[in-house]
């Protein structure tokens, strides 16, 4: 149960603690915030409200626990590491069920997703030894006019404090694709969970508490965003952040001082099926990458371009397999659970009438109770529809009709989002060309779009974001170079 065994210090009465110089506080606005339900739509957890003051002593405390932690050996780093990992796994369950909870979260991808953090905590700890192991060493005589009278050397050093955002839609495992590559190169790191999510972030952090990192190294404060969100991201003490999320990213990189940003801020990701594709296989695909987590991933598929002569068959297929999917609780591990609040789901439901007002077909009926809506496929959707552009972060999903692969090109590069995409075809040449074209970050052939493994690269194009993820990717980012120039005697002064 969440707040209970091992987990018991995290909790004071019903109000989860933060997690600041190396213990669990209660904050001194003797407020909380609430974290509802999206199933029951009640209060289910609590949080610290912390204050600004309290935030700028975790940043603070970060801030001197870094300097020693940067001096620690890449191998002991990696070691504490390990450990966390393996308590994490250890204790999947209860922050399995505070996903489940807080975000409605299928309870079996619920521990998918803590499993798929500690296995991401232990790859980045083995990666970081290597990546962070190895220089470089440059002699001088290679450009012009030198002699060979200097030797540079580089290494990797840390940023300093690293601000990590990660988003309602995996609060473990994109805090832990943050945190673990912050900490192998030597960072520290001060946490803000999503509000829905932050019981199970608080967890999660607890786990690294008994792993034994240093006191401060490692903070976690909760609190409203309108009270300490552009007082963490507008910091002086913070050098880097690393956010992912909605458009709430580009505000922050308009404000932020001039340090390393990673954003991820959505998309639109385009699925481009043409003629010759196997169509069981993108019916398959469509309905995963659209439907898994009720198509609150920021890589599902958020558009389908279909070629016109097999656009019936697919449509036809991919309604089969609509129908199989179970709707309901999230305990229950249904495949469609609660949109995560009653705002979004609104939200979802505006694009879904305004398609209907413009003329979409809609393939199956438009449901919804409370905060979950059923699947919807909405097929020969219009470019004048908002739902053509915009990303419903639910569990509907446009069908646009093409008439050549340029036009489905031509829709994938107009918008505004760059993430990923994907195509399906048997012609591998022809597939290599359309990702060539396409304006994303990624474009997946023959599967649906998706980040992980998470060591592969990662980025959007666009207003999908800036930089570059995956674990090693993160690591690079997460450090700067330095370099020492060794000065020798010039040629005269030597033998010969
Ligand atoms: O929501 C954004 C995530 O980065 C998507 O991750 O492809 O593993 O679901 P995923």
């Amino acid at each position: 149960m969440a707040g209970s065994g091992i987990f018991a210090e995290i909790i004071g009465g019903d109000v989860f603690n933060y997690y600041s110089d190396g213990q669990w506080n209660k904050s001194s606005s003797g407020k909380f915030v609430p974290i509802i339900n999206p199933t029951s739509r009640k209060i289910h957890f609590k949080v610290q409200a912390c204050t600004q003051e309290e935030v700028n002593k975790a940043i603070e405390s970060a801030k001197v626990a870094q300097k020693l932690w940067a001096k620690t050996p890449l191998w002991k780093r990696a070691e504490l590491l390990h450990k966390a990992a393996a308590i994490l796994k250890e204790h999947k369950a209860p922050i399995a069920e505070c996903l489940v909870k807080e975000i409605a979260k299928p309870a079996k991808d619920a521990v998918t997703e803590v499993v798929r953090s500690g296995d991401l905590v232990s790859y980045c700890a083995e990666e970081g030894v290597r990546f962070l192991g190895e220089g470089k060493f440059l002699v001088s005589d290679s450009f012009p006019g030198n002699e060979r009278t200097k030797y540079c050397l580089t290494s990797k050093i840390p940023l300093g404090v690293v601000l990590a955002i990660p988003p309602f839609n995996y609060p473990v495992n994109l805090a832990v694709s943050k945190i673990a590559p912050a900490l192998i190169s030597g960072n520290s790191i001060v946490l803000k969970p999503p509000t829905q999510g932050a019981v199970a972030a608080l967890h999660m952090v607890h786990c690294f508490h008994l792993a034994g990192f240093p006191k401060g190294l490692i903070s976690c404060v909760t609190g409203k965003g309108s009270e300490i969100g552009d007082f963490l991201t507008m910091h002086p003490s913070v050098n880097c952040i690393s956010f992912t999320g909605g458009d709430t990213g580009i505000a922050i990189s308009k404000k932020s001082a001039m340090i390393p940003l990673q954003m991820e801020l959505g998309g639109k990701d385009a699925c481009i099926v043409l003629e010759d594709a196997d169509l069981d296989l993108v019916a398959a695909n469509i309905v995963k990458g659209g439907f898994s987590y009720s198509g609150q991933r920021c890589t599902a598929v958020k558009v389908a371009l279909v070629m016109k002569s097999v656009a019936d068959t697919l449509v036809k297929k991919i309604n089969d397999k609509v129908a199989k999917l179970t709707v309901g609780p999230p305990e229950d591990d249904c495949d469609i659970t609660p949109v995560i609040t009653e705002s979004s789901a609104n939200f979802i439901e505006g694009l879904v009438m305004d398609a209907k007002k413009k003329g979409a077909t809609f393939c199956q009926e438009y449901r919804r109770e409370g905060n979950l809506i059923w699947p919807l496929l909405l097929d020969n959707v219009r470019p004048d529809m908002r739902i053509a552009w915009e990303e419903p972060f639910g569990p509907v999903l446009p069908v646009i009709r093409i008439n050549s692969v340029e036009e489905g090109i031509l829709h994938c590069n107009a918008s505004n989002f760059g993430l990923q995409g994907c195509v399906f075809t048997k012609d591998i040449n022809k597939a290599i060309l359309i990702s060539n074209a396409m304006e994303t970050g990624t474009v997946q052939i023959n599967s649906a779009p998706a980040r992980g493994p998470d060591h592969f690269p990662f980025q959007g194009l666009k207003d999908s974001g800036i930089g570059s993820q995956g674990i090693t990717n993160s690591i690079n980012m997460m450090t700067k170079v330095k370099t020492t120039v060794i000065n020798l005697p010039t040629p005269s002064y030597t033998m010969g």
